[in-house]
C-alpha cells in the first residue's frame, strides 16, 4: 500500500496477513496477479505448472463434476476421486435393500464391477481467455438494463460461433465483477463416469448432521469413479465398449502430510459468494433474511426430527432431506454468528467511509461516484421488505412438500392447452412417473404437519396484504386454526397418496386437467405464488434490476478507487484457486483448536448403533491392530485437517495440494464459526476442511482391500 490512506482502511484491507489468504483466483491470471505472493506463501512450483495452454499443467486434472461439485484426476486410466456427498446420489441410486452401497459401501474390484450412472458429467477447462471488449461492444451508458443485457447476448451468441474451439468441446462465457468483466472458457465435457469405490456411510458421512460444519471432523468424506471416452478418445455418451479415459495429467500423490504453517491450495469450481456488497446489504442479511430462513427451517426440523425419531420407516424416508434442510440451515447460523462477531458490517463502513474520502479527494476522475452509496443505502432499504417477502414465500412454499407434486402434475393441463390432447397418453406416463418418485419420499401425516406450522408462520410473520386470500377463506371457514385448514386440506386433496393420484389421473384428457386443477393443495399453491407475484415479486425484479446496476458500478468503483488491491472476482462455478496454510485457529476466547484429528477421535465419538457415530467392526479392528500399513504416521491414522484456503459450496470433492502440486487431501467442508466467508471472509476463523489423502488411501487399501486402485496411483516418496 504506497497510499496515504487511512490506518482504520488498512486494517479492514491487510488485516493480520503478510500475504493474501482470500481470494478465489483466475487460474490464468495466476502468474500476472498471484505467483510472487504464493511463492511467500510456500509454493514451490511455477504459475505455469497450474494453468498452461501449451503444455499439460495441474488443471488439466481438474473436473466439475455434475456442475454441483469438484473432483480430480489420479491416474492415468481416469480414475477420479470425489466426496462421498458428491457421489451420494449415485450411491443411493445403485443401492436396495439387497446391495446396500450407503450402508456397506461398494468397490469395484476390476472394472467390469463398475456401475453407470446416466446423467452424471465430467468436465475440464481447455482455456480460459478474457472477452470483455468484445461482450460489451456497442453498450452504452445511456442503455438501460434490458438493452444493456441483449446487445451483451448478441455479442456473446457471436463469440460463440466464431471462438476457437475443436468440434466436440464448447463455450461458456461468464459474466465476472459483477458484469463489468466477461470471461471465455473452452470445456470438455465427458458423459459416461461411472461409480467405482465408496466406503459405508459410517465413514464416508460419519458425524453426520450433529459434526456437519463443525470442527474437529472425523469423515472420510470421499468416493471415487471413473471417466471413460469413446474409442476415437472423444467424449462419447455411454457406450458398454468405452474405453478409459486418458487424461492429459493425472495428480500424483503424497502421503508426506501437512504441519502447521505449511502452504497448501485448493483448486475447484467454488459457486456462489458475495464479497463486495454494501454494508447495508450485509446488515440485511445477517439481522432480516438468514434470521427469517433459519426461523422457517428451525420449525420444520423440529417436525422431522420428532417424527424420524419415532418411525423408523420415516426415519428412512426424510433421511436425504432432513440432512439437506439442515445442510443450509446450519450453515445460516454459523454465518449470522460470524457476521456478528468480526463486526463485518463495521468493517464494511469503514472501507465506504475510506471510500468516500478518496472519491471526494479526487472528484473529477470518480465524479460518477459521489453518490453512490446513498443510492445504495436507498436500494436496499427499499428492497428490504421485497427480499423478506421473497425468501419467506420461498422457504416455506419449498417445505409444504404437497406443492411440488402439485408443481409437477400442473405440467399436464399446461401442456395439453399448448399442445393438444395427442399427446396425453405420453404427459399421463410422465405424471404418474414423477407421482412415484415422489411418494417413495413421502409421508402425508408429515407434510399435514408441515403444513400446519408453516401456513401458520406464513400468516403470522407477513403484512395481510401478502398472504394469499384463498388460504384467509380457508382460514374463515375454519375457525381461524390452521390444524383445521391442514386436516380439511388433506382429506380433500387427492394429491397426498399414491392411491389418491392414480383416481386423479383416470379418465379423459379434460377430466384429468380438471381434476388437478381443481384440487385444493394445488388451488392454494397457485394462489400463494400469484399473492406473492402481485405483492412482492414484480416489485422486486424491478428493485432487483436498479440494484444489480448499481452493485456493478460500485464494483468497478472499488476496482478503480483502491487501485493498489489486487481483486478476485466473485465465484459464479467457474475454475478457481485459492491459497493458504495449514493453521489452528481460535473461534472463541480461551479455545484453540488444533490442526489435524486422528482415527483416535473417530473411536472417542464412536457410539454403538448409533445413527450418526456408529464404526464399522472393521475399522475398529484396523484402529485396535494400529494396522495403518504406509498411511499412518507416529503410530497415528491422520483423517483431517483445516487450512486457511478460501472455499464455499462447489468446492466439494476439491484436491488439496502441497507446494509442490501434489494431492494431500480432499475438501469438504469449513468450520462453522467461518461460515461467512462467502460474504466477508476473515483470516483469523475462516478454515476450509479437508480429509486426509492418507485416511483416503487406507480406507481404500487396508478397509476395502481395492489395492487395485491403489495400485493404478502415482504416489511420491
Ligand atoms: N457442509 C458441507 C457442504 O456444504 C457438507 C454437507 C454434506 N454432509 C452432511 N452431513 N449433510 O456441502
Ligand atoms: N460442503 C460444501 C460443498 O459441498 C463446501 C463448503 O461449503 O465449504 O461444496
Amino acid at each position: 500500500m504506497r497510499k496515504t490512506i487511512s490506518f482504520l482502511f488498512l486494517l479492514a484491507l491487510c488485516s493480520t496477513r503478510c500475504f493474501a489468504v482470500e481470494g478465489m483466483w483466475l487460474p490464468q491470471l495466476l502468474q500476472a496477479l498471484n505467483e510472487k505472493d504464493m511463492k511467500k506463501a510456500g509454493m514451490k512450483i511455477s504459475a505455469a505448472d497450474i494453468y498452461s495452454i501449451n503444455k499439460s499443467s495441474l488443471k488439466d486434472a481438474i473436473v466439475s463434476l455434475g456442475g454441483f461439485c469438484t473432483a480430480e484426476v489420479i491416474s492415468d486410466k481416469g480414475l477420479i476421486l470425489t466426496n462421498h456427498h458428491c457421489g451420494f446420489d449415485a450411491i443411493q441410486n445403485h443401492s436396495s435393500l439387497t446391495s446396500n452401497y450407503i450402508k456397506d459401501g461398494f468397490w469395484a474390484y476390476n472394472k467390469d464391477q463398475e456401475l453407470t450412472n446416466p446423467g452424471l458429467t465430467a468436465s475440464f477447462v481447455i482455456r480460459i481467455e478474457e472477452v470483455t471488449k468484445a461482450v460489451l461492444e456497442g453498450v452504452t451508458a445511456a442503455m438501460n438494463e434490458r438493452e444493456r443485457q441483449s446487445q451483451a447476448d448478441k455479442n456473446i451468441n457471436g463469440l460463440k460461433s466464431t471462438a476457437k474451439k475443436e468440434a466436440w468441446q464448447d463455450i461458456l462465457i461468464r459474466p465476472m465483477f459483477d458484469g463489468n468483466k466477461y470471461f471465455l472458457f473452452v470445456t470438455e465435457t465427458y458423459k459416461d463416469v461411472r461409480l467405482v469405490g465408496a466406503p459405508p456411510a459410517a465413514i464416508g458421512n460419519f458425524g453426520k448432521d450433529t459434526d456437519n460444519w463443525m470442527w474437529p471432523r472425523h469423515t472420510g468424506d470421499f468416493s471415487m469413479f471413473r471417466i471413460y471416452m469413446g474409442k476415437d478418445g472423444r467424449p462419447a455418451e455411454y457406450a458398454a465398449d468405452n474405453v478409459p479415459y486418458q487424461p492429459k495429467r493425472a495428480l500424483k500423490i503424497s502421503l508426506r502430510g501437512l504441519k502447521p504453517g505449511d502452504f497448501t491450495m485448493v483448486m475447484g469450481f467454488p459457486g456462489r459468494t458475495n464479497e463486495y456488497l454494501y454494508s447495508k446489504a450485509v446488515q440485511q442479511i445477517m439481522d432480516v433474511l438468514d434470521p427469517a430462513k433459519i426461523g422457517i427451517r428451525e420449525k420444520a426440523l423440529h417436525i422431522l426430527d420428532g417424527f424420524m425419531r419415532r418411525d423408523e420407516g420415516i426415519k428412512i424416508q426424510y433421511a436425504a432431506k432432513y440432512a439437506s434442510i439442515e445442510n443450509a440451515y446450519k450453515k445460516w447460523k454459523g454465518e449470522v454468528l460470524g457476521l456478528k462477531s468480526k463486526d463485518a458490517v463495521g468493517r464494511k463502513k469503514a472501507v465506504e467511509s475510506a471510500f468516500e474520502k478518496i472519491v471526494l479527494s479526487k472528484s473529477e476522475q470518480n465524479i460518477g461516484y459521489v453518490n453512490l452509496l446513498k443510492n445504495l443505502e436507498q436500494a436496499y432499504t427499499a428492497i428490504e421488505p421485497y427480499a423478506y417477502a421473497r425468501d419467506y414465500y420461498n422457504e416455506i412454499s419449498q417445505k409444504i412438500e404437497v406443492f411440488a407434486i402439485a408443481s409437477q402434475l400442473s405440467n399436464l393441463p399446461r401442456a395439453i392447452q399448448k399442445n393438444g390432447e395427442g399427446a396425453f397418453p405420453a404427459l399421463l406416463a410422465q405424471a404418474q412417473a414423477a407421482a412415484d418418485a415422489f411418494f417413495k419420499e413421502y409421508n402425508a401425516t408429515v407434510d399435514q404437519k408441515l403444513m400446519e406450522v408453516l401456513m401458520a408462520m406464513y400468516v403470522k410473520d407477513q403484512p395481510a396484504a401478502n398472504v394469499s386470500p384463498y388460504y384467509k377463506n380457508l382460514l374463515a371457514q375454519h375457525d381461524n386454526d390452521h390444524a383445521k385448514v391442514a386436516a380439511a386440506l388433506f382429506s380433500q386433496s387427492r394429491l397426498i397418496s399414491p392411491e389418491r393420484v392414480k383416481t386423479l389421473l383416470q379418465g379423459d384428457a379434460k377430466t384429468v386437467s380438471a381434476a388437478i386443477m381443481n384440487d385444493p393443495a394445488l388451488q392454494l399453491a397457485a394462489d400463494m405464488q400469484q399473492a406473492y407475484l402481485t405483492n412482492a415479486g414484480t416489485k422486486l425484479a424491478e428493485l432487483q434490476t436498479n440494484l444489480n446496476r448499481l452493485q456493478r458500478t460500485y464494483m468497478q468503483a472499488q476496482m478503480d478507487v483502491f487501485s493498489s488491491k489486487t481483486f478476485y472476482p466473485d465465484a459464479n462455478s467457474t475454475l478457481r484457486l485459492t491459497y493458504g496454510n495449514v493453521k489452528p485457529y481460535t473461534p472463541r476466547d480461551g479455545v484453540q483448536y488444533d490442526c489435524y484429528t486422528y482415527l483416535d477421535g473417530v473411536m472417542e465419538k464412536y457410539k454403538p448403533g448409533d445413527y450418526e457415530f456408529d464404526v464399522p467392526a472393521k475399522l475398529i479392528e484396523l484402529y485396535n491392530k494400529k494396522d495403518f500399513g504406509a498411511y499412518g504416521a507416529n503410530g497415528r491414522q491422520p483423517v483431517c485437517f483445516i487450512a486457511s484456503n478460501h472455499t464455499t459450496g462447489g468446492n466439494s470433492g476439491s484436491p488439496a495440494l502441497d507446494a509442490n502440486g501434489n494431492l494431500v487431501g480432499l475438501n469438504f467442508d469449513r468450520v462453522w464459526e467461518g461460515t461467512m466467508s462467502d460474504i466477508n471472509y476473515d483470516p483469523d476463523i475462516c478454515r476450509n476442511i479437508m480429509v486426509d489423502i492418507r485416511y483416503v488411501l487406507f480406507i481404500v487399501d487396508k478397509f476395502a482391500g481395492a489395492k487395485n486402485l491403489i495400485a493404478e496411483m502415482t504416489i511420491v516418496k
